[in-house]
């Protein structure tokens, strides 16, 4: 969409203004715009029905940049310097003043974003100061929405077009940089631009297909992160697996000639206490889930290069973590890296495997292969880490889709203190969490009549429940949990706002504000 988009430059190609559903832009706004001899084109503009004010609708409008000659006599007003005055002023509908929120200002930016881009604007200047002060909202938290939207928007991920195309599209963009007299809508805005790049990252990786996004793949790239963030790395695969006595990964990634492995990044932070307790974050990171020899029917496949989401989103936030929020916590990452494939070595439904923790389980389905990895990320976190809190993200199940669509992702936490933090960082992020039930029923529907636990009940039953009653029995009772199933929201259908159809980076942001706001002891 821009070359790039940076905060700061001196020129005026495009004034960005608000206002709301049925009202002119407010006094103050008003006689900023006489200043720079703008007000009457906007009025103008504003009387046109297409200036509905519904939230993103926009108009332009076109100041004259040659204003006439000032009137002589006493009435004669001061001469406005053309070279202030903006080529061209788009006003942006904010809806009802009762729904103009933080949030919304996410997706209002997406939509500016595209005109700006379609319009080969290379200066802004943002001016949402009265609307920002008629709603009492955060200038900062406001700033850092509209950077996190444009910066989303910003995404470009061509490296799997031809190179004609690419050339052609990359001709398109300049460079856009982005400014407002508003110091803290400013320190927002960079600190959104700086988030968007974490995010769309992990939407680079998640695009990233499965003949390149190998599991050997997904090991450069966090070993790459940590390198260049300063993260400690360390990665279990081969016999370092069977010696760790990480059974799911071994059984979910044999029939695979891309070797399943464990990866673990750690950021600590400068001067912190040494016994301080990690936030622990686990991601699923299946490159390939074909369901195994319960094979996936009926195009029930495609897409599933996306079943690494949750890791790609952990990696997404490592690097918000080490580059932007630099929080006061340790932070330790674990992704369960496999492929899920099939082979004469697959592992079977009916097989019967044993964790680390003494846990044995049968497999009823292949397709339930997540939970099987994720489970020896789990487990070995809770021994070796004392965490203080564990946060795994998974593209689980597709039941949770059916559950909650694409507006909620699906979150089970049994710890009120946690599940308000991950609530609270999840709202600031524009990333919506819904609480999906535990209970000791769900736990006894996992029980197998032949081991302790099955990885799937046979009953069409709380898929979504199942996977996280399943993963309960990896995790100890004394340690806060949250698990979050992104099936649903890792993936945009259409454009919209500040997304592209294709991956929405979901996780990313939410885990860097959730790591800032823990305090530093655990
Ligand atoms: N990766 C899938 C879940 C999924 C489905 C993610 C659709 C994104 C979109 C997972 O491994 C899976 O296959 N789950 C099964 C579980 C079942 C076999 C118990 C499912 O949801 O059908
Ligand atoms: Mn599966
Ligand atoms: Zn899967």
């Amino acid at each position: 969409m821009f070359k790039s988009i940076s905060v700061g430059g001196n020129g005026h190609d495009a004034l960005i203004i608000g206002h709301f559903q049925g009202e002119k832009p407010d006094d103050a706004t008003l006689q900023k715009l006489a200043k720079i001899g703008a007000a009457d084109a906007v009025l103008s503009a504003l009387s046109r029905p297409d200036a509905t004010g519904e939230s993103g609708a926009i108009v332009e409008a076109f100041p004259d940049r040659q204003p006439a000659a000032p009137a002589t006599g006493a009435k004669a007003k001061k001469p406005v310097d053309p070279a202030t005055i903006p080529s061209r002023v788009i006003i942006v509908g904010l809806g009802k003043p009762a729904n103009f929120d933080v949030d919304s200002l996410r997706h209002i930016a997406g939509v500016v974003g595209r005109r700006l881009a379609n319009a080969r604007v290379q200066s802004a200047i943002v001016d949402f100061s009265g609307p920002i002060k008629a709603r009492e909202l955060d200038a900062r938290h406001a700033g850092t929405s509209f950077g996190e939207g444009l910066g989303l928007l910003g995404w470009v991920c061509d490296q799997f077009r031809g190179g004609k195309k690419q050339d052609e599209e990359a001709k398109r963009r300049v460079p856009l940089a982005v400014r407002t007299e508003n110091a803290r809508f400013q320190q927002g805005i960079e600190r959104g631009l700086a988030l968007a790049i974490s995010t769309n990252l992990c939407r680079t990786l998640s695009q990233t297909p499965p003949n390149i996004a190998t599991t050997q793949f997904i090991t450069d790239e966090a070993k790459k992160l940590a390198k260049d963030c300063g993260l400690a790395f360390k990665e279990w695969t081969g016999e370092a697996l069977e010696k760790e006595r990480f059974t799911g990964l071994i059984n979910v990634g044999k029939a695979s000639e891309n070797k399943p492995r464990l990866l673990r990044l750690e950021y600590r932070p400068d001067g912190g206490k040494k016994d301080a307790k990690p936030v622990v974050l686990v991601g699923k990171t299946m490159t390939y889930d074909t369901g195994g020899l319960s094979l996936k029917i009926n195009n029930g496949m495609v897409g599933m290069k996306r079943d690494k989401d949750g890791g790609c989103a952990v990696i997404g936030a490592m690097h918000a973590i080490a580059t932007v929020i630099k929080p006061k916590v340790p932070v330790v990452a674990y992704l369960a890296v496999a492929e899920n494939s099939i082979s004469d070595e697959a592992y079977r439904p009916d097989d019967v495997i044993t964790y680390r923790n003494g846990v044995t389980v049968e497999v009823t389905n292949t397709d339930a292969e997540g939970r099987l990895v994720l489970a020896d990320a789990l487990v070995y976190a809770c021994e070796k880490e004392t965490p203080s809190c564990i946060v795994d993200l998974a593209t689980l199940t597709g039941g949770v889709v059916v559950a909650l669509g694409s507006t909620f992702c699906g979150m089970f936490c049994e710890d009120d203190t946690l599940r308000s933090r991950i609530e609270k960082a999840a709202s600031a992020a524009g990333e919506r969490v819904w609480r999906l039930p535990m209970h000791s029923e769900y736990r006894d529907m996992m029980k197998s009549p032949i081991a302790d636990i099955q990885n799937s009940n046979a009953a069409r039953k709380a898929h979504p429940i199942q996977g996280a009653a399943f993963l309960s029995y990896f995790v100890e009772d004394t340690i806060p949990w949250c698990h979050l199933d992104i099936a649903g929201v890792h993936v945009a259908e259409k454009n919209a706002g500040p997304y592209i159809e294709g991956p929405t980076g979901w996780g990313v942001r939410l885990l860097a504000n959730f790591a800032e706001s823990y305090p530093a002891r655990g």
